[in-house]
């Protein structure tokens, strides 16, 4: 593919001009610099806002108006089964079944309630397997769960490191720590994309190794979902938790999700923490003593569904589910090649792409390594129009979005980087 690219911006416009998912950049507001669209790469971070957001929050704002309480059965969108408007959507973009997913509550409280539900250690299996560099938020959920239960982090986390001179981590080195591990072994728990490097993970073979030696396998999709097709059901993954705010648009802190294999969440067996709106549907107006959980994923919700913090959520699925994730995978490894055909003609800058090369170990991240000058770069970009993302110490992250990024935005950020003496 990438041999037949061109470094010019009438050749960029060309491949927008025939690319099905170029109308998608439509429906985005995007944020202004010196009157015009900057070319914003940041979706792994924050996603743009649909237009379509503020007609359907006014719709919200309307029928709490016309209705106070009754709109949670009057309102258009009835807010007693808001959560539901999702569930179909979400089967699709995560690869499981509609018991097996929710939209709920948010990423780091869905990690440690999904913990509280498969890190249970006993009889000498309380370890737990993730990167090394997770995102810190993970890090401290993790660390703390282990304490919770009476460990030493250093004795009970098991961190796989990239090897010598690399970035990235083999899978192989996670299995080989997997079968080492064994029956002490209680959780693999890994961000499914690592936000810093960008590199997917093969969640299947993970998840094998991990059922394997008795252990149960869930990911963080913060960097994942939205991003790359994914198949949690038929890969036999046991949980996922994920936020919205980043490739799903669904605004700062917005709703997270969660999912759970169908034969954990038909199983009563499987302890959850009781919230009504994870009790019985058909059970909650009662009133009665004793939390009867659904048997679905539902049941790891709490409380009644953040209607205000989950409409645009609404919007952004009702686009994901036009475009399809198939029609996205397929833009976003043309797209993110281009990036890169592009990033390797500049060699004045000190920079490596440290985001794996090969598509079927990426998404639409690719990531910057500065030897030195780095911040001084993403300063001048940032002049420039474009938004990028810096992580300490020395990576800038880029995000070409399949859904509104454009080839015309990867050749003009291609052109303003290599004009940077
Ligand atoms: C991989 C990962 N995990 C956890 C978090 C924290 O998410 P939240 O603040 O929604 O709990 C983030 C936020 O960006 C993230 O990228």
């Amino acid at each position: 593919m990438q041999s037949s690219f061109e470094a010019t911006l009438e050749y960029a416009q060309g491949l927008d001009q025939v690319d099905i998912m170029f109308p998608f950049r439509e429906r985005f507001l995007f944020p202004q610099h010196d009157g015009k669209d900057v070319r914003y790469f940041c979706g792994n971070s924050l996603g743009l806002q649909p237009k379509s957001v503020s007609y359907l929050m006014q719709q919200e704002l309307e029928d709490w108006a016309r209705y106070g309480v009754e709109g949670h059965f009057q309102a258009r969108h009835p807010w007693f089964s808001y959560h539901h408007l999702f569930t179909e959507r979400l089967t699709k973009i995560v690869g499981a079944k509609p018991n097996e997913v929710v939209a709920a509550n948010t990423l780091t409280v869905n990690l440690h309630l999904l913990m509280i539900s498969f890190y249970r250690p006993q009889n000498g299996r309380y370890k737990i397997i993730m990167e090394a560099g997770a995102f810190p938020s993970d890090q401290y959920a993790v660390e703390t769960q282990v304490r919770m239960y009476g460990y030493e982090p250093e004795d009970a986390i098991i961190e796989i490191k990239p090897r010598e001179g690399a970035y990235i981590i083999e899978e192989e080195d996670i299995i080989a720590a997997i079968n080492e591990a064994g029956q002490s072994l209680a959780l693999v728990m890994i961000g499914g994309v690592n936000y810093y490097t960008g590199q997917f993970f093969d969640l299947k073979a993970i998840t094998d190794a991990a059922h394997r030696v008795g252990a149960y396998a869930g990911y963080d999709l913060a960097h994942a979902v939205g991003n790359l097709p994914l198949q949690l059901h038929n890969w036999n993954v046991d949980f996922a938790c994920w936020c919205s705010y980043k490739y799903l648009n669904s605004g700062p802190g917005g709703v997270g999700g969660i999912y759970v294999h169908e034969h954990h969440a038909k199983n009563p067996r499987i302890f959850r923490l009781g919230g009504w709106w994870g009790n019985s549907e058909k059970e909650r107006f009662k009133m009665e003593k004793g939390f009867v959980p659904e048997k679905n994923a539902g049941s790891w919700q709490m409380s009644n569904a953040p209607v205000f913090n989950m409409v645009a959520h609404h919007a952004s699925l009702d686009i994901y589910e036009k475009a399809g994730m198939a029609e996205l995978r397929k833009k976003s490894e043309k797209l993110t090649a281009y990036m890169q055909f592009l990033l390797e003609k500049i060699t004045h800058l000190p920079f490596t792409i440290i985001t794996p090369t090969e598509p079927h170990r990426r998404g639409c991240q690719l990531s910057l390594l500065f030897k030195d000058r780095g911040r001084e770069v993403f300063d001048k970009l940032t002049e420039n129009g474009v938004i990028a993302d810096w992580r300490e110490p020395n990576v800038i992250r880029i995000a070409p979005v399949p859904l509104y990024n454009t080839y015309e935005d990867a050749y003009k950020f291609y052109e303003i980087l290599a004009g940077i003496e």
